[in-house]
């Protein structure tokens, strides 16, 4: 089924007839407006299909010189009345009415043979078909031959004509070049859609030769993702458009989801949790050493700085996991939030007590202070994301499957998390891919609202940075980022400007007046501007000027569609979202035993035991929960329970 597109399959079912299509027109050229190597006028009739943005063919052919064939996409129209014209228009056997004269402007494509360059001849014009469409856009280059590696993206429609258009997996997923974005206004600009079909055809005809290739998506926004797994209704042109194109119209075979837990631990954050789904979802819960080792990101937002910055260091590489004696008689293994938070107490507890007070190993007490506070609030933020005791679960880095989606959903959680979550994922994919031992080849990453990551106009951030740096250095490592924004403009230069391919939907005359868009001509900026759901114009690194293609609807359940078929169940009771977090490691843990269990236990204790069930995996979870839980009751009944943590201090601009 993952067969790469050749010629043949392009021309899908409807192969097209051997007759060329009719001449439309002829190319003219006046003194005041000649034609030239790059650009070119030609009338027609007023009953023509052309329009702005169709792909014609010029035939040049002269006694004496080999023929010549230019391809040129049509910029610019003007009409006009014979009288008031310029000059005599050649080819005077026009089809054409006799008052009106249609003038278009073309931009030239590609011009065989490409050497020597010169101007475009006066010759006849005609609309491209299949063969012209694929050599106008240079795609013979990259789709069939032994290697083929063409990623079909739309179908190019003028004129009664429909040709396939494939971008090149070289230049899409690297290594020649990478990355997609997508901008248009909301709604209308069929972005998330556009995504979701382009990553199924990219599964679908990713090239043999480049491997096993993965899609890590953010859900950022409602239900919008979570039902990649679930066909959505298609209509017969949707169908037609998928035939054509060699697209087999089907849902994800392969999505695992993840969320974290909503505040109580227990319950998933998540818009897909209707009893028949939530099964597929896993939790994404981190620990303390998940979080520290990408503190920057969640300190760099206000006034951390370079001693913090140290302390942080500190205790990464000193402290967490280790044997740590404070100095003050006590020796700690720190692993989790709460063991943190016991030596921080020893610390500041040891320190009031000695004579100097204000150093602790030459961190100054108020820096420790501060980091402190950062670190708790995070776990506060993000509770259930972040836990406070208690082992994480995580992406399975290392185990990563061909042609699976993960998705990874954010939509309800904390920006500050959010963050972190961006951070992680990526900074994991990007050191798994250096080593070759994440799974898979390729991975792309969809992060819609690309503006909120990596904003034009705001200090750079971490996860700004980061992003810079797959966008600059991502193709190499098979690191690919797929991104969506209503404003091109709002979104980081060098993060846009490093897309390869760029998709655009119906767009704002407010954004087509800002100066990324002074290329285009007038006329594409009002076919822009008044697209139609579903048609978007994409520029490419193989094509020399935009084309407009489009596409069908993706294949899978739209989110809002999704949460109507199958409503959110209401959060569970607590021991009921227990039970149902261990029947999902094991089926056969029966109900009552959890409630029997878990009755009169604190929750937090119940939670502990929760994680560590989920890390214990497939080998006997509930043994593991019970063991874990009935290990807390004896210590709990054996020495005195250590005070909860006490309530945070609020952020203090102390300048240390
Ligand atoms: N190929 C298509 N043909 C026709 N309609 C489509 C097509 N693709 C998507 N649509 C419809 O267009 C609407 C908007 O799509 P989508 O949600 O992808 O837009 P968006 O640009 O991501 O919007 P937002 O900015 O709000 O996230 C949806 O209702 C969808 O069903
Ligand atoms: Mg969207």
């Amino acid at each position: 089924m993952f067969g790469s597109v050749t010629p043949s399959a392009l021309a899908g079912a409807a192969p097209m007839t051997s007759t060329r299509p009719a001449r439309v027109g002829h190319v003219v050229a006046t003194e005041r407006r000649p034609a030239t190597p790059h650009q070119f006028q030609f009338w027609t009739a007023t009953t023509t299909p052309v329009g702005i943005g169709a792909i014609v063919r010029v035939d040049a052919e002269a006694a004496g010189v080999p023929p010549r064939t230019v391809y040129g996409v049509v910029t610019d129209g003007s009409a006009y009345t014979r009288e008031t014209s310029e000059g005599v228009i050649p080819g005077a056997d026009s089809p054409g009415p006799a008052r009106e004269v249609w003038i278009w402007t073309a931009a030239v494509l590609r011009q065989e043979p490409a050497e020597p360059l010169q101007p475009v001849p006066i010759g006849p014009v005609f609309v491209a078909d299949d063969a012209d469409v694929m050599r106008a856009l240079r795609m013979e280059a990259y789709v069939g031959g032994a290697r083929p590696s063409g990623i079909p993206i739309g179908l190019y429609t003028a004129g009664g004509l429909e040709a396939p258009v494939c971008v090149d997996a070289e230049f899409l997923l690297g290594p020649e070049a990478a990355h997609l974005n997508i901008s248009g206004v909301s709604g209308l600009a069929t972005k998330t859609s556009a995504v979701e079909f382009v990553l199924a055809s990219v599964f679908q005809h990713f090239p043999a030769h480049k491997g096993r290739v993965a899609a890590v998506c953010f859900n950022v926004k409602g239900p919008d993702l979570c039902f990649l797994d679930r066909a959505g209704p298609l209509d017969d042109a949707d169908r037609r458009r998928y035939a054509r194109l060699g697209v087999t119209p089907e849902p994800f075979a392969r999505v695992r989801y993840y969320a974290p837990f909503k505040a109580d631990g227990v319950n998933l954050n998540t818009l897909r949790t209707h009893p028949d789904l939530v099964g597929a979802v896993a939790p994404l819960v981190w620990g303390l050493a998940e979080v520290l080792a990408f503190a920057e990101v969640l300190l760099n937002r206000d006034d951390i700085d370079a001693k913090a910055d140290a302390f942080i260091d500190f205790l990464a590489d000193r402290v967490v996991g280790q044997q740590f004696d404070d100095g003050f008689g006590r020796v700690h293994r720190v692993q989790t939030f709460a063991d943190l938070e016991a030596l921080f107490r020893s610390i500041f507890d040891g320190v009031e007590a000695s004579s100097r007070a204000d150093v602790w190993r030459t961190h100054h007490i108020a820096t420790i202070r501060k980091v402190r506070n950062r670190l708790s609030n995070v776990s506060t933020r993000c509770k259930g994301l972040v836990t406070d005791d208690g082992p994480s679960s995580d992406l399975p880095w290392g185990a990563f499957e061909d042609r699976t989606v993960y998705v990874i959903d954010l939509a309800n959680v904390d920006p500050l998390g959010q963050d972190l979550v961006f951070a992680r994922v990526v900074s994991e994919l990007r050191e798994h891919l250096e080593r070759r031992d994440l799974g898979v080849d390729a991975v792309v990453v969809f992060a819609d609202e690309l503006n909120k990551y990596a904003p034009a106009d705001e200090p750079e951030s971490y996860v700004t940075k980061m992003l810079l740096d797959i966008s600059e250095r991502g193709r190499y490592l098979g690191l690919v980022l797929f991104g969506a924004e209503q404003f091109r403009s709002q979104v980081h230069r060098r993060v846009s400007g490093n897309a390869a391919t760029t998709l655009f939907g119906r767009m704002d005359y407010d954004e087509l007046a800002t100066p990324g868009y002074q290329v285009l001509s007038p006329a594409t900026k009002v076919k822009l501007a008044t697209l139609p759901v579903g048609e978007l114009m994409v520029r490419h690194p193989h094509f020399t000027h935009p084309v407009f293609v489009q596409f069908p609807r993706p294949a899978v359940l739209r989110g809002r569609d999704g949460v109507e078929r199958f409503p959110p169940a209401p959060d569970l009771a607590f021991e009921d979202a227990v039970v149902r977090q261990l029947v999902r490691l094991d089926r056969g843990i029966r109900p009552n035993h959890v409630k029997d269990l878990i009755a009169d236990r604190a929750p937090d204790d119940v939670r502990r035991a929760l994680g560590a069930a989920r890390r214990a995996g497939a080998s006997d979870p509930l043994a593991v929960f019970s063991r874990e839980l009935g290990r807390r009751v004896v210590r709990e009944a054996g020495r005195p329970r250590i005070d909860p943590v006490p309530p945070l201090a609020p952020i203090s601009d102390e300048p240390y």
